[in-house]
């Protein structure tokens, strides 16, 4: 039997600046690191106003800059089907942290949590919103977000995507 994929959703506010960035960082971070055969990576966005929109155009280019592609993403809603079919829902900051937390069914078997806490030493809870913020803004967005990647897929690695676990 192939072993069992590990199902990972990002949720920001617009689904337009951070979560999809963080869809896309993540993903290659994992493959680079062989993984990408174990995961499903996806992203949504706890408002409805992009629907349908792709990335904004300076996620689209910033991300560019450092190699990851993103304009064929198109944002989307979270549901609460969301909550059957990832195992872990990564909230971008603590506002849309206390959204899901609303949508979550009480026999919710996975793990809610903020994006940037299985990253402790980065000693920040959440990745501003750069929307309405200037280019800096979007380079920070980034950095947190390749680091906390970066720490995610090492704990994958040790633990739940580690030879012999969830098969
Ligand atoms: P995101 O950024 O949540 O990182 O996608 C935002 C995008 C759009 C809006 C707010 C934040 N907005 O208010 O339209």
């Amino acid at each position: 039997m192939p072993p069992q994929r590990v199902r990972v959703l990002f949720v920001c506010l617009g689904n337009i600046c951070r979560s999809p960035t963080a869809e896309v960082v993540f993903r290659d971070i994992a493959a680079r690191a062989g993984l990408a055969g174990r995961l499903v990576v996806d992203s949504a966005g706890t408002g409805e106003w992009h629907v349908g929109n792709p990335p904004d155009y300076r996620a689209i280019e910033h991300a560019a800059r450092r190699g990851y592609a993103l304009e064929h993403l198109r944002a989307r809603q979270v549901t609460g089907d969301d909550f059957r079919r990832f195992d872990y829902i990564l909230a971008m900051d603590r506002n849309n942290l206390a959204a899901l937390a609303a949508l979550r069914p009480a026999q919710f078997p996975g793990h809610l949590g903020l994006f940037l806490d299985l990253a402790p030493h980065l000693r920040v809870h959440d990745v501003p919103d750069p929307y309405d913020e200037d280019a800096a803004a979007f380079e920070h967005m980034l950095d947190l977000i390749e680091d906390a990647s970066c720490a995610f897929v090492r704990t994958l690695a040790d633990g739940a995507l580690a030879p012999g676990a969830l098969r």
